[in-house]
């Protein structure tokens, strides 16, 4: 039976496969998370914070309410947190009694055992239109600094907020990007100008999901393509990520500040979607993370930023079960709620990938040794 010879020169194809599985799940930087609850079934935070400090590559987690038990759960994992401070408290901010009593109640009792780095006043606030919590925005975070330098924490956290895109009037080409008119003197400089004095990053939450047509999907995904042409600058930009980064940098120099550092608070791609929707699913979810995480870390910057790394937050940690809207909203989780991967992204610790890199190994093997049963059946026949 010659068969029975082929199952030697299987073995090396597997371990090859096994090598390349390893290597293709492991990777040198670090990333943040953006760490949303709106679930019903995810696991207690203790055992969160524990599975991203043992078993993944994730060093920041940025959490969407000063919740106690999830800052607690953090406490001396050395992760470092951001927390956000709801829009609808942005008003009482200016307030610096209320400032203090907020610092006070939220951060002191935690702080340092958790490792909490930033605040962010509010999220996406110029998008939501609210006149009061737009007014308010940058008062609420000289006021929550003031608290912070009260009880000598302010070189210890830092104070930012993050915007949507749509604080953006124009953004292509790149060289051309502009804050909206109207925001851009009355809140974006003074905010900015607080940025630049306290030494921290402005933050964004671009979305290349949002922003790609069937065209422009290998743009987006950061696939080869033949890019876009910046006629201002005869730079040619063969990722979206890399354009919306220069259009918010062009806007920022724009009014003086193109030396503040950029934090992206939120990005990501969904693993599910609506049939209608273009590039939502798995394979294209783990592709985009996979060569964000690359990118970022790279030190190439953008066309505009050369040799800069930016601080990254994947959105988001877990699938959100209970979030309203399309199906994609609750389906840019990177893990299920029972911590498995919900696709490979090259997240999890070198050991970690290697033991699911061994498990397919394993299937390969048994899928191997079972179209070998079949030859032999076959033969025998
Ligand atoms: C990871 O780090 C090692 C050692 O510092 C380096 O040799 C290797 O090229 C890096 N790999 C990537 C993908 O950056
Ligand atoms: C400021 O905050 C304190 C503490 O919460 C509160 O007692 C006071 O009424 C607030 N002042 C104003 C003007 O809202
Ligand atoms: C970026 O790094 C490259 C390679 O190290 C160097 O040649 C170049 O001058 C740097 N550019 C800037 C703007 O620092």
């Amino acid at each position: 039976m010659a068969a029975s010879s082929s199952p030697p020169h299987h073995v090396p194809t597997a371990l090859t496969l096994l090598f390349i599985l390893v290597s293709a799940t492991t990777t040198n930087g670090s990333i943040g998370v953006n760490y949303g609850t709106v679930a019903d079934d995810l696991p207690p935070p203790g055992e969160v914070a524990r599975f991203l400090l043992q078993s993944t590559v994730i060093n920041r987690v940025r959490i969407f309410d000063p919740n106690p038990e999830l800052i607690q759960a953090f406490a001396h994992t050395g992760i470092q947190i951001t927390v956000t401070v709801p829009n609808d408290q942005i008003p009482r901010l200016a307030n610096l009694s209320f400032a203090q009593q907020w610092i006070k109640s939220y951060i002191q009792p935690y702080f340092p055992a958790t490792n909490l780095v930033r605040i962010l006043v509010g999220n996406e606030v110029l998008s939501t239109g609210n006149r009061l919590l737009i007014g308010t925005l940058v008062p609420a975070m000289q006021t929550l600094h003031a608290a912070l330098a009260g009880a000598s924490l302010d070189r210890r956290i830092q104070i930012s907020t993050p915007h949507s895109l749509g604080i953006l009037s124009a953004s292509t080409p790149p060289s051309a990007g502009k804050f909206h008119g109207g925001y851009d003197v009355h809140i974006l400089k003074p905010l900015l100008g607080f940025l630049r004095s306290t030494n921290s990053p402005f933050m964004i939450n671009p979305y290349p999901f949002f922003g790609c047509s069937e065209e422009t999907l290998d743009y987006a995904l950061f696939r080869p393509n033949l890019g876009f042409l910046d006629p201002n600058t005869r730079i040619r930009y063969t990722n979206m990520l890399d354009a919306q980064l220069d259009a918010v940098f062009s806007a920022m120099k724009s009014l003086g500040f193109g030396d503040l550092e950029i934090v992206i608070a939120e990005t990501g791609w969904p693993s599910k979607g609506e049939p209608s929707q273009i590039g939502a699913g798995q394979e294209n979810a783990a592709q985009y993370n996979r060569n964000l995480m690359r990118h970022v870390n790279s030190g190439d910057g953008t066309p505009l930023m050369p040799n800069r790394t930016f601080e990254t937050y994947i959105f988001s940690l877990f699938n959100e079960d209970l979030k309203p809207g399309p199906t994609c909203e609750r389906n840019f989780g990177l893990f299920g709620p029972d911590l498995t991967p919900a696709y490979d992204v090259g997240i999890l610790r070198p050991t970690v990938s290697t033991a699911v890199a061994a498990r397919q190994y394993c299937n390969a093997a048994a899928l191997l040794s079972s179209s070998v049963a079949i030859l032999l059946l076959t033969m025998g026949n």
